[in-house]
């Protein structure tokens, strides 16, 4: 079968099927998403396309730029990096606090909200204009020039935004936040707000299954161990305290968001992005989940 006809297939067969879960509640304009939409992109490293239902709509990608943040500091930083946040699993919730203090503020991995803020700092710390230099990065990777962020939602999530201004509050009173509180928030905010598509994500992503390289030129964005990297914390940290679930079902480095999108990465064989907004009790998509662990049953195409 051609990587078309699995995703239909499996998109018609789960169609309707009630998967359960509710759309994220806790940003205004989150919930506002129909909690009915359903998308899907694959991009093959030899250049197959195949694509199912709301794939070309943009929508809130949330935590899926965690990995564009954590690309850029690592190739900047280097390993040096590693002093200022782990590679361990957390097993806890994204937005946890309680392992942070027995940690000393220093955050179990860069997916988690804590380690996230982190690389945000580091971002604020590198460039004078840091909004400008996330996007010329994000912009860079792919053949994409129109990542932008998303003002109304990250004033949105800067509404609810308690639990993040408590994680850098006490990072800060360890001395692993460099930079003033809110411009930390407001980086952090913003970084969450960027909206794009499966396509899309399916697209931008492709360095990580091709070692590191542009899509389009062959030039080296991070090097190709900083991208076995990457792909291996995506692996054991790209769920949170469903990490293990996600590896256990679908064997893939991947990525959620709790605007209902995961991408995942098949290293030297596919990226793919899917988009339910129906979230299971840990905050990732509970129907994205599903399609996935039938996608790589059908196409035995796991990295196990
Ligand atoms: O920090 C937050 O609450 C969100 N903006 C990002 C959370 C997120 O997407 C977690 N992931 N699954």
């Amino acid at each position: 079968m051609t990587f078309q006809e699995v995703i239909s297939t499996i998109s018609e067969q789960q169609s309707g099927l009630p998967f359960g879960g509710e759309v994220a509640q806790y940003i205004d304009e989150l919930r506002l998403v129909n909690p009915n939409k359903f998308g899907v992109y694959l991009k093959s490293v030899s250049g197959e396309e195949a694509y199912f239902g709301d794939a070309f709509e943009a929508f809130s990608i949330q935590s899926i730029a965690k990995v564009l943040a954590l690309s850029l500091v690592y190739k900047e930083l280097g390993e040096s990096l590693w002093k200022r946040v782990g590679v361990e699993p957390s097993g806890n919730p994204f937005n946890s606090l309680v392992q942070l203090e027995y940690d000393s503020g220093i955050p179990r991995n860069p997916f988690i909200n804590a380690g996230a803020l982190v690389v945000c700092d580091i971002i604020l710390s590198l460039y004078p204009n840091p909004e400008k230099a996330f996007l010329a990065f994000a912009n860079s990777v792919s053949g994409h020039s129109d990542i932008v962020f998303n003002e109304r939602i990250a004033e949105s999530e800067k509404k609810n935004g308690f639990r993040n201004a408590a994680l850098v509050n006490l990072m800060k009173s360890f001395g692993n936040i460099k930079n003033e509180v809110e411009a930390v928030l407001d980086f952090y905010f913003k970084l969450c707000s960027i909206t794009l598509s499966c396509k899309d994500l399916a697209e931008i992503f492709q360095y990580l299954s091709i070692h590191g390289k542009h899509p389009l030129n062959g030039n080296s964005i991070i090097s190709e161990s900083q991208t076995k990297r990457i792909n291996a914390i995506m692996q054991t940290c790209g769920f949170y305290d469903e990490a293990g679930e996600f590896t256990f079902k679908v064997g893939l480095p991947g990525k959620s968001g709790v605007g209902g999108g995961i991408i995942a990465i098949h290293p030297n064989q596919y990226t793919i992005a899917v988009w339910s907004p129906r979230l299971n009790k840990k905050g990732n998509s509970a129907k994205g989940m599903a399609f996935l662990e039938e996608f790589t049953t059908m196409t035995t195409l796991s990295i196990f």
